[in-house]
Order: C-alpha cells, then sequence, then structure tokens
C-alpha cells in the first residue's frame, strides 16, 4: 500500500492514501472489535481521530477529513466568497468547481451554450478567477455535470467526497462514499476543518442511513449502473448509496484511463467490501431477475407503478394520456451504456420508418459523453429520430428550459429518465405531469406518443402499414474504441497563484465579496427587540427563500431581502410584516432588520419547533448575522441550521422549558448575558414586557469550547484565519 498512485489524471500531488485509511481502520478495528460494513470502513478510515472518536451507529457525530470537496456553479459562487473571507492562499484539500446549473435550454447544445456563456458572464468570470486563484480545479460551461465528471475523472474505490449538490452519491457506482451537503460544509473542508457527520446506520432505506448495496445481483451491473442506482438513492432521503469494489469498477476505471487506480484498489479490495459477518442495521432483498420496469410519478419521485399497470393508473386518474415530450440524459442516466440502449430502440423505430411522436431531448452528462457518442452514430441516431442534443448540462432537469410547446396552467404530460419530478421542477408549469423513469421506457414511450403504450406487450404500426413490436434494447457498457475526450473544458488552477486578480465588479447585483463579520463586543446584551416572533413552521425556506432569489446567492447583501420574508409573525398572523419598535410602523422583516443595523440596534428571533429544517441552505444563517442579528431563541432547532448559524457567529439557543416560547411577546425587550455563555451552562434571559414586570426565562445551547470561540471571533471562517496567520 506505500504506492504513490494518483487520485485522478489532472492533478499532480494528490495521492490515494490507502496505507493511512488501513492504519486507521486497525486502530478502530481493535476498539470496535466486530466486523464492519463497507459504509463503515470508509467513514472510519477518514477519522480526524481513530483513538479518541466515539463510535455508535446512528448517535454519534464523526469528526471526518475527507479527501475531496467538489461544487456546482450555483452553490460554489457563496462557499468560495466565504471561504475568501477567511484569508487563505489556497483550499487545504482538493476541490472542484463545475458549470452545469446555469445554462438553459431553448433550441439546442451549441446556441444555448453560447447564450448561457453571455448571460452568466460575471458569475462564470469570478468562478474560473477564484478558482485559479485558490488551487481548485474548474470545469468550465459545456464540460458536463458535475455527477458524471466526478465519475468520469475523480471517484476511486474507498474514496471520501462531499458535493455541493444532493445527487453527489452517484459517486458510489465507484465504490466511494460521495455525500451531498450545504455550502458551509464544503468551506469547512477547504478552510481544513474537520467535517462533521452523524454516523449513519447502514442499510435500511431512507434519511440518516447509508445504502450498501451487496450479493449476487451486484457482479451484473455495469460501474455507471450502479452510480443511477446510488444517485436515485437521493430520492429516499439516504445519506450516501454504495457499491463494493468489483471488477466492472475496474474495467471503467481502465477505460477511464486510469488503470493504476483500478490495480492500487485491487491490493486494497479485501477493505474494499464488507466484512464477513457484518451486520447491518436493515436488510432488504431485491430479486432482480423479477423486477419489472417501472414509471414513476407524477409531481414525485417515490409513486412507483409497474409498466403492466401504468396505463390502467393513467385512466383511473385522469392523468393527461399524450405523451407531450420525451427527455433523456441528465446526471442520472447518460452513461454510454444508457446511450447506446436508447439509441438502439430508436433505430429500431427508424428501420420501421417511425420518428418520436413526442419532442424528444438528449442531455450528455458530459463533453466525453457527447463527444463519444458523436464519433460512434449514436447522437445522429438521436437526431434522425427527431431528437435536439441539449448542452452538456443540467438544463430542463433543473428548470432550466424555455419551453414553448405548451402555456403555463395547461395540463400535460412529460417523461424523463432524470431522478425527480416535483410539481414545477422542469418546466416551472405546476399543471406539467412529470414522470421518471429509465431512458429505454422514455424512447419507448415518444415512438408511440402515448402513456398507454407498454412495450413489452404492445405493438407500433410501421411506416408499411404492419404492426410491429419493438426489439429488446442492446448497447455496450463501455465504447470499444475507448472514449474520446471531446473538446478540452478544464481549467487547471496555474501553479504561481499570487498574482491572479479574482473578478468581482463592484457594480453586479449577483455577486458581492464578503467582508469577514465583526468579532463580538465582548458586551451583555441589554434591552434588545424581538425582530418577529415566529409561529408554526419556520423551515429554511422561510428564512432564505429559493424560486427568483437564487439568482442573487452570491451577493449576500442583495439575497438578504428574503429574510424571514415567509415566517409567520405572531402578532398578526401575517408574513413579511413586523413592527418596528424605534418608529412604530409596520414593515417588511429586512427592510426592519436593516433599520435596526442603521441604528446599531442587535436583534433576536424567537422562534418554535425544528427552526430551520428543510435544506442546509446557509443563506438562512447567513442573513440574519449579515442584517445584525445577535441570537435565534427557538423551543428546538434542525440540527444542520443550529450549527450553521454558529458557524456565522450567532447564538442558537432553546427554551429550558419550552412552554415560555408562549410567555414571550413579540413587542417585548430582552436582555442577554452573552459573557456568561459557557460549556453546558444554561443562560438566564431577562425578559422586559411593554406592561409588566420583567421575568427570567432559562436558555439551553450546544456550545462546546471550539464554537464558543466561533461565536467570540465573529464567526468559525474568522476562528480558522486567526489560526492559519499563527
Ligand atoms: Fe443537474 Fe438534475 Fe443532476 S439538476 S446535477 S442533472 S439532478
Amino acid at each position: 500500500l506505500d504506492r504513490k498512485v494518483r487520485q485522478n489524471n489532472w492533478e499532480e500531488n494528490n495521492f490515494i492514501n490507502y496505507k493511512k485509511m488501513s492504519e486507521n481502520l486497525s486502530i478502530v478495528r481493535s476498539r470496535l472489535n466486530r466486523p464492519l460494513t463497507f459504509a463503515e470502513k470508509i467513514l472510519y478510515s477518514h477519522l480526524d481521530d481513530p483513538h479518541g472518536q466515539e463510535i455508535e451507529r446512528g448517535k454519534s457525530y464523526l469528526k471526518l477529513r475527507p479527501d475531496r470537496v467538489a461544487c456546482q456553479d450555483a452553490t460554489a459562487q457563496m462557499a468560495i466568497l466565504q471561504f475568501m473571507s477567511a484569508g487563505m492562499d489556497s483550499v487545504a484539500n482538493p476541490t472542484t468547481v463545475h458549470c452545469d446549473h446555469l445554462i438553459e435550454a431553448q433550441v439546442g447544445g451549441a446556441k444555448d451554450l453560447e447564450r448561457a456563456i453571455g448571460i452568466n458572464k460575471e458569475v462564470y468570470d469570478f468562478l474560473s478567477t477564484a478558482c485559479a486563484k485558490y488551487n481548485i480545479g474548474f470545469w468550465r460551461p459545456g464540460s458536463g455535470i458535475i455527477h458524471q465528471i466526478i465519475l468520469e475523472n475523480y471517484a476511486f474505490p474507498g474514496g471520501l467526497l462531499i458535493g455541493t449538490d444532493s445527487h453527489t452519491p452517484n459517486g458510489g457506482g465507484l465504490g466511494m462514499a460521495a455525500i451531498g451537503v450545504g455550502g458551509a460544509d464544503a468551506v469547512d473542508v477547504m478552510a481544513n476543518l474537520p467535517w462533521e457527520l452523524k454516523a449513519p446506520k447502514v442499510l435500511g432505506g431512507g434519511t440518516g442511513y447509508i445504502v450498501e448495496y451487496h450479493g449476487p445481483g451486484v457482479e451484473g451491473i455495469s460501474a455507471t449502473g450502479m452510480g443511477t442506482i446510488c444517485n436515485m438513492g437521493a430520492e429516499i432521503g439516504a445519506t450516501t448509496s454504495l457499491f463494493p469494489f468489483n471488477d466492472r469498477m475496474y474495467d471503467y476505471l481502465a477505460a477511464t484511463k486510469r488503470k493504476d487506480i483500478g490495480d492500487f484498489a485491487r491490493s486494497y479490495a479485501s477493505e474494499l467490501r464488507e466484512d464477513e459477518g457484518a451486520e447491518y442495521d436493515q436488510l432488504i432483498e431485491i430479486n432482480l431477475s423479477e423486477l419489472e420496469p417501472h414509471i414513476n410519478g407524477p409531481f414525485t419521485p417515490d409513486l412507483a407503478t409497474p409498466i403492466s399497470k401504468f396505463s390502467q393508473a393513467v385512466k383511473e386518474n385522469n392523468w393527461p394520456e399524450e405523451l407531450k415530450v420525451g427527455l433523456i440524459g441528465s446526471c442520472t442516466n447518460s452513461s454510454y451504456e444508457d446511450m447506446s440502449r436508447a439509441a438502439s430502440i430508436a433505430r429500431d423505430a427508424l428501420d420501421h420508418g417511425l420518428k418520436s411522436k413526442a419532442v424528444f431531448t438528449v442531455t450528455p452528462g458530459s463533453e466525453q459523453i457527447r463527444a463519444t457518442i458523436e464519433r460512434d452514430g449514436q447522437l445522429k441516431t438521436f437526431e434522425e429520430f427527431g431528437g435536439i442534443v441539449l448542452a452538456n448540462a443540467c438544463g430542463p432537469c433543473i428548470g432550466q428550459w424555455d419551453r414553448r410547446d405548451v402555456k403555463k396552467g395547461e395540463a400535460n404530460s412529460i417523461l424523463s429518465s432524470y431522478n425527480r419530478n416535483f410539481t414545477g421542477r422542469n418546466d416551472g408549469n405546476p399543471a406539467t405531469h412529470s414522470f421518471v423513469t429509465s431512458p429505454d421506457l422514455v424512447v419507448a414511450l415518444s415512438i408511440a406518443g402515448t402513456l398507454h403504450f407498454n412495450p413489452l406487450k404492445d405493438k407500433l404500426v410501421g411506416k408499411d402499414g404492419k404492426e410491429f413490436m419493438l426489439k429488446p434494447p442492446t448497447g455496450d457498457g463501455l465504447p470499444v474504441k475507448g472514449y474520446d475526450a471531446g473538446q478540452n473544458t478544464y481549467q487547471a488552477p496555474p501553479k504561481e497563484r499570487a498574482d491572479v486578480q479574482v473578478q468581482v465588479s463592484p457594480t453586479s447585483d449577483r455577486l458581492q465579496i464578503l467582508q469577514p463579520f465583526a468579532p463580538w463586543d465582548g458586551k451583555d446584551a441589554k434591552d434588545v427587540p424581538i425582530l418577529i416572533k415566529a409561529k408554526g413552521k419556520t423551515t429554511t425556506d422561510h428564512i432564505s427563500m429559493a424560486g427568483p432569489w437564487l439568482k442573487y446567492r452570491g451577493h449576500l447583501d442583495n439575497i438578504s431581502n428574503n429574510m424571514l420574508i415567509g415566517a409567520i409573525n405572531e402578532a398578526n398572523n401575517e408574513a413579511n410584516k413586523v413592527q418596528n419598535f424605534t418608529t412604530g410602523e409596520w414593515d417588511a422583516v429586512p427592510a426592519v432588520a436593516r433599520d435596526y443595523k442603521k441604528k446599531g440596534v442587535k436583534w433576536v428571533v424567537v422562534g418554535d419547533w425544528n427552526y430551520g429544517e428543510g435544506s442546509s441552505r446557509e443563506h438562512a444563517a447567513l442573513e440574519p448575522r449579515h442584517l445584525g442579528g445577535l441570537a435565534i431563541i427557538t423551543r428546538s432547532f434542525a440540527r444542520i441550521h443550529e450549527t450553521n448559524l454558529k458557524k456565522q457567529g450567532m447564538l442558537p439557543l432553546t427554551f429550558a422549558d419550552p412552554a415560555d416560547y408562549d410567555k414571550i411577546k413579540p413587542d417585548d425587550r430582552i436582555d442577554l448575558p452573552c459573557t456568561k455563555l459557557a460549556v453546558g451552562e444554561p443562560l438566564i434571559m431577562t425578559v422586559h414586557p411593554k406592561e409588566g414586570k420583567p421575568f427570567d426565562v432559562k436558555l439551553l445551547h450546544t456550545f462546546n469550547e471550539a464554537q464558543i470561540e466561533w461565536f467570540k471571533n465573529g464567526s468559525a471562517l474568522n476562528t480558522m484565519a486567526k489560526k492559519a496567520q499563527k
């Protein structure tokens, strides 16, 4: 295991460290003394402190040292801006950025890409220069979708990667624990903080679990097929999914010019799978030979109907039966195998004089896939079939689709091989019934143009008037002639980076350089207003709304205009209307916060149960901090949001007695003895009601020693910057 094998073909000095991993594992083994699952082996071999770390599945929080970080362009903006505010010269761990989310599908690949480069110029310029400056690999627009690029270039068996996108688990197809996280986690790892993950349970199905596949069926699936299965695991809320290292992965590594990694993995193979007798928290058996093709939806990926029952379900539920658009590709299903099988069905139809009845689009997952299927003819088949080849990017999967064939509000059906189909996700039309399935079925149903068609039993009528059945799809798992890399779309960071200037226009409304937050003033807070007493559910969407606001996610001041605009004010049961105590006027929440900030008045928010549930969006913590907030006091927190608040230098506090929430009125003022903040000690807050006597309320917190430093220094990043300077 002493060999020096590079993690990938792009970076000279980053190596796979199986030796260190196996040393860490033996330390943990001697402590736990039981067989381990593969998922456990990956996590425990990446522990920051294998000797001291407490390990209990489903309970402890593991402090981990991931091998890599990957960010897509939408989430990378704030992550990099935050990283910059720490004042470090380069990222502490290998990182890549991928431009895939901001390209709108309109007419077809090349033109759409050109248009996107124009519209998003300032974002791309910022990302490309910041990547060059901080030693980050930059994949330019047109290179492909993050998860496909990771599988083709960066994933390796036994590795641990965090990515700022939910479908990061796609890397499990190469035996990597690839986990989707929020921007704040990515920043931690870039800045060399250990990354925290609750020790997941293994297998089962759903939140808090790692789904680990094993058994004889695994050998029959291609590496990219395993990638697809892991990718879809995000839809059951799993932390990640993974397959044990096997020959199919070896073949894929060899085909993508990484045979040395395959050989190295073979020498470490006993640790790249579960131990004999490893115990799972839950075991589910799937018999692949009995599994029927399914179509899922509409509106949710977990409403699954087998193809044999689908036509009936369409009738019973009154789903629009005409298939308007079939879409294949995306990060989920755009491997060489997927494209070849899909093209074989299209070819079969063409041989009978038929084309796609539905509008048909193809999204290659990467430039490498596009170039390879162009060389090998599948792309031409799709075009003959009537298909439009879109840019190598997310496109309609993330709503980047200028759809013209139906009007907004018109009920219609579309079928894609993407991974999720939430209402309005693809085309912004809530009446679009979006279904997901395999690329094979998308093509077959597109030929028929109706949701009633079942290619396993129904016949089509060819141009000659004769009936025929579609042949079963065929296609190579890997290209016989090898992959064609296509155009060079990668920008490596230069060796000399000191003189690189990061480009952010001072007049930009999409990007803004972040200034480090000011450290705590060392004082107790007195007579502080409650900006809003939020009632009921307050998710990260209520705190920092998505939709049109996403445009500003690289501009903290602009996006802060959405702060808490979805939260319901207990005072009037309305959203985004609170009273400014300095003027008595009622105004929007962000406007009042800005006025307080201008006047040097700190403020707090009072919230209900599970405050901040939903996504890991770090903006929900950055915004209140930016607008001058001091503390968020709730009945309880969603854990990730609570940590995010601490990282930004805010005080997340909870009522020791949840009933005290009801004693607080929106126009009360409070005193917070910040100087008394200490590990494990409650804080006693004094409440001054508008009328009546002041009273005390006991508050709890979960700060540890290191986190108290974050509060004192103004943020976790300030703390890292201070350490780096020493
Ligand atoms: Fe992009 Fe859709 Fe995948 S948004 S990353 S193609 S899930």
